[in-house]
């Protein structure tokens, strides 16, 4: 009896283990696949055609501006339908969609600044459930016309939130609509 007892004990020692490896293993692909499952639907697609939708203002970076080098140009700024009723009452409906179109400029010979080549497309797109964390906006950066190359890494989007996130009040949004 006492040779059975000290054999029984390792070997359900051992059960135990490995128990404890498959359930910590498993939770981790749960885990994993989870948030391999999530991250695509997180993205903010590229807001195709929204040089057909509303355009809300322009403002132009000059010289002056901290940030010329990167930002330097004409900024247009369009809503899709949703977001027109933000622009209104102040609260974005689901589904709203609002670019920043950034070119660059050029002076011609007579002085006049025209527009450039596009240096990206800046997208905020409202979601409350899935950019929660975000105060319900999802910010994504498209570099020049690709409809594909992607700048908005976790640290952009954080800067991006940063600063939009301080319009509280306006529900994240800097601009509003121009009569
Ligand atoms: C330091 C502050 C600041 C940061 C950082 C910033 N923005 Fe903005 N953004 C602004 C301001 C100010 C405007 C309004 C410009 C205007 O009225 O012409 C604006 C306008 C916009 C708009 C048009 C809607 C609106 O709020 O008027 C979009 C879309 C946008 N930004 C996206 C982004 C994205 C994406 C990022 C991060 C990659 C970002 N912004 C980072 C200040 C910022």
């Amino acid at each position: 009896m006492a040779i059975h007892e000290s054999n029984a004990r390792p070997i359900s020692l051992v059960k135990w283990r490995r128990a404890i490896f498959l359930a910590l293993t498993s939770a981790c692909l749960v885990t994993w696949g989870l948030a391999s499952w999530a991250r695509p639907n997180d993205a903010v697609p590229y807001p195709t055609g929204y040089r057909h939708w509303t355009h809300v203002k322009s403002s132009l970076v000059g010289p002056k501006h901290p940030n010329f080098e990167r930002e330097g140009g004409f900024h247009h700024t369009y809503a899709n339908e949703k977001a027109l009723e933000g622009y209104r009452t102040g609260k974005f409906p689901d589904g709203s969609t609002l670019v920043d179109d950034g070119l660059e400029s050029k002076e011609t010979a007579n002085g006049a600044l025209i527009e450039g080549p596009r240096r990206r497309v800046a997208v905020m797109l409202k979601d409350s459930k899935r950019y929660a964390e975000t105060g319900g906006w999802g910010y994504e950066v498209f570099k020049g016309d690709s409809q594909t190359e992607r700048l908005g890494a976790a640290e952009v989007v954080a800067k991006c939130f940063a600063c939009h996130g301080q319009q509280k009040e306006r529900d994240s949004v800097f601009s509003e609509f121009r009569k």
